[in-house]
């Protein structure tokens, strides 16, 4: 089966896929005969450049930027990454909440600026994660995974969830409750039609004086431009692992102390990006086999 790949995926798995061509689509302009398999990292897929395309084996969970109808329609296959890359993601989820409430970052740059004269009583104070309550938007694997490293800093857990989960290790709340209640609040909910803008103007503004608002998930469940506003008051803080038009960040938060940004490096660890790639591969050798594949997405 002739694949092509977007890129080099990392891990030893990798070499297990025979006939990979690694190219970036930008560069595939014009239609390609005899490619079956696409590897792609939730990227728009150019069904009209791969005529003959089966099956879409996307690097990760989110495939919020593939037109699974579109594929299925269309008779191919789509497969993603789900349960490999929970703890990863939540354990940058965990770091942005202590970096965030504790002015790491911020206390990272003084030192290194050189104009650091000292500790004081009253300098760099933050706001301690144990006692706190912490919101989750979505308690789904990652946001559960967020909530069991969240019981060994003793917080009051909520969450919020469009069906309602049966779980006893949060209290639920309706999510503008969650949003009042909520010293951080934290978002684990894919992006779809239902979740864009979600946490739009009108539900920033219920956040408490001085809450911290973290989002490893996707940029566009956010208002971006009322986020930014709301940072630039001061009045919240936040760690932003995710941005509605990536790799844009909106410069406005660039100077402010009161946020953290990162790469959407949410599953970057060895370990959750060669699992990845491990179940890519399995997905493309079933596919090839004929058998199931194993994490199929729903069309
Ligand atoms: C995912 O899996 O959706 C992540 O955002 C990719 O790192």
């Amino acid at each position: 089966m002739k694949i092509l790949a977007t890129r080099r995926y990392p891990g030893p798995a990798w070499d297990e896929l025979s006939d990979v061509e690694v190219i970036p689509l930008a560069d595939v302009s014009a239609p390609r005969s005899g490619v079956e398999a696409l590897i792609v990292a939730n990227e728009p897929v150019p069904l009209e450049l791969l005529p003959e395309l089966r099956i879409v084996a996307n690097f990760g969970v989110g495939y919020d930027r593939i037109d699974v109808a579109a594929l299925a329609a269309a008779g191919v296959t789509v497969t993603n990454t789900p349960g490999v890359l929970d703890a990863a993601t939540a354990d940058l989820t965990f770091a942005l909440i202590l970096a965030v409430r504790r002015r790491i970052v911020e206390g990272d740059r003084l030192v290194r600026s050189g104009r650091w004269r000292g500790s004081y009583a009253d300098a760099f104070l933050g706001q301690e994660v144990t006692g706190s309550t912490l919101g989750i938007v979505g308690l789904g694997r990652i946001g559960a995974a967020v909530a069991r490293r969240a019981r060994g800093f003793d917080v009051r857990l909520l969450y919020a969830q469009r069906r309602s989960a049966e779980t006893e290790i949060a209290e639920y709340r309706e999510l503008d409750d969650l949003l009042r209640e909520s010293d951080v609040v934290t978002l684990h909910v894919p992006r779809t039609p239902e979740t864009e803008g979600l946490i739009d103007a009108r539900r920033l503004a219920l956040l408490r004086d001085g809450a911290t608002l973290i989002n490893t998930a996707r940029g566009e469940i956010v208002d971006e431009d009322a986020l930014v506003r709301e940072l630039v008051a001061g009045r919240i803080s936040a760690g932003l692992d995710v941005f509605a038009h990536e790799p844009d960040v909106p410069a406005d938060l660039f100077g402010l102390p009161n946020v953290i940004l990162t790469p959407h490096i949410g599953s970057a660890s060895v370990q959750a990006r060669e699992a990845m790639t491990r179940v890519v591969v399995d997905n493309l050798l079933a596919f090839e086999r004929g058998t199931p594949v194993p994490t199929p997405v729903a069309a």
